[in-house]
C-alpha cells in the first residue's frame, strides 16, 4: 500500500489530461463547504466515464446517486445537443445543490436531477416505459446495488452499458465476513451477476486519490 504515491499519479494524470476549465475545483470546494460528503468519483474516474459516454455515442444516460452533480456534469459533457442524462438523488439537500451546479455547468437543458427514493424512481420509469439508456452509472446506497442493477439492465437495450462504482471497498468485497452492509450489498451485486445471462460483466480495480476501490462495467446482451 502506498497511497501517497497512488495520489500523487492521479495528481499528475490530472495536471495532463484534465484542463483547468474542466476541473470543477469550485464545484467541489463548494460541496465540501455545503457539509457534503467528499465521496464523489476523481477525476480521472469522472473523465474516464466521460471518455465512455463519448465511445458508446451514448446520447440518453441514466445515473443512480448524485450528490453534488461531480459525475453527472462529467457524463453529461459528453451528450450530443440533443442527448438526456437523468439523475436519481433521494436527499432534496443534494439535489439542490446539485441543480444548481449543473445549471452552472450550462447542462440543466440536458440534465435533469429526480428527487426521490431510486428504487421507487426506476419502478415507475419501468411502468411508464421510459425509453432505453445507453448507458447506466449506479452510484447511491451500496446495499441497493442489485436492485439497482435489476431495473437499470430492464431499462437498457441491447449493448447498453451499465458502470457500478465502490465495488471492492479496499478489498473488503473479497470477505463474506466483513459484517459491513455496503459491501453485502456489492456481493450480493456479484452473486447475482454469476448468474445473470442477461449480461456481460467485467470488473476493474482501482487505486488513486480515492484510495483502492474498483469499477464493474456491463453490456447488455
Ligand atoms: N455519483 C456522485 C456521488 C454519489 S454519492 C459523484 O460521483 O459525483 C451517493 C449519493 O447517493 C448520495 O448523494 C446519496 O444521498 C444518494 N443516495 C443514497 N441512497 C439513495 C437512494 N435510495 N435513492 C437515491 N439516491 C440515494
Ligand atoms: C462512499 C460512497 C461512494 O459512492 C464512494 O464513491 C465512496 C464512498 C461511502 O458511502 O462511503
Ligand atoms: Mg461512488
Amino acid at each position: 500500500m502506498n497511497e501517497a504515491l497512488w495520489e500523487m499519479v492521479d495528481h499528475a494524470f490530472e495536471t495532463w489530461l484534465v484542463p483547468e476549465r474542466e476541473a470543477m475545483g469550485a464545484l467541489t470546494s463548494d460541496a465540501d463547504e455545503a457539509g457534503l460528503p467528499s465521496i464523489h468519483v476523481s477525476a480521472m474516474t469522472g473523465k474516464f466515464l466521460h471518455v465512455l459516454a463519448l465511445s458508446c455515442r451514448a446520447s440518453r444516460i441514466l445515473e443512480i446517486g448524485t450528490l453534488a452533480g461531480y459525475s453527472a456534469i462529467w457524463m453529461g459533457r459528453a451528450l450530443p445537443d440533443d442527448g438526456r442524462l437523468v439523475t436519481l438523488e433521494v436527499s432534496p439537500k443534494h439535489a439542490e445543490i446539485s441543480s444548481r451546479n449543473i445549471e452552472r455547468a450550462g447542462l440543466s437543458c440536458r440534465v435533469e436531477v429526480v428527487c426521490g427514493d431510486a428504487k421507487t424512481l426506476l419502478d415507475a420509469m419501468l411502468q411508464r416505459g421510459e425509453p432505453a439508456f445507453d448507458l447506466t452509472f449506479i452510484d447511491a446506497d451500496k446495499e441497493s446495488s442489485a436492485d439497482y442493477f435489476d431495473r437499470a439492465v430492464r431499462l437498457s437495450r441491447k449493448g447498453s452499458v451499465i458502470v457500478v462504482d465502490n465495488v471492492v471497498r479496499g478489498g473488503r468485497v473479497a470477505n463474506a465476513e466483513t459484517g459491513d452492509a455496503s459491501v453485502e450489498g456489492v456481493r450480493r451485486l456479484m452473486e447475482m451477476l454469476s448468474n445473470d445471462d442477461r449480461v456481460t460483466a467485467s470488473a476493474l480495480q482501482t487505486v488513486g486519490r480515492k484510495g483502492y476501490d474498483g469499477l464493474l462495467m456491463a453490456v447488455v446482451r
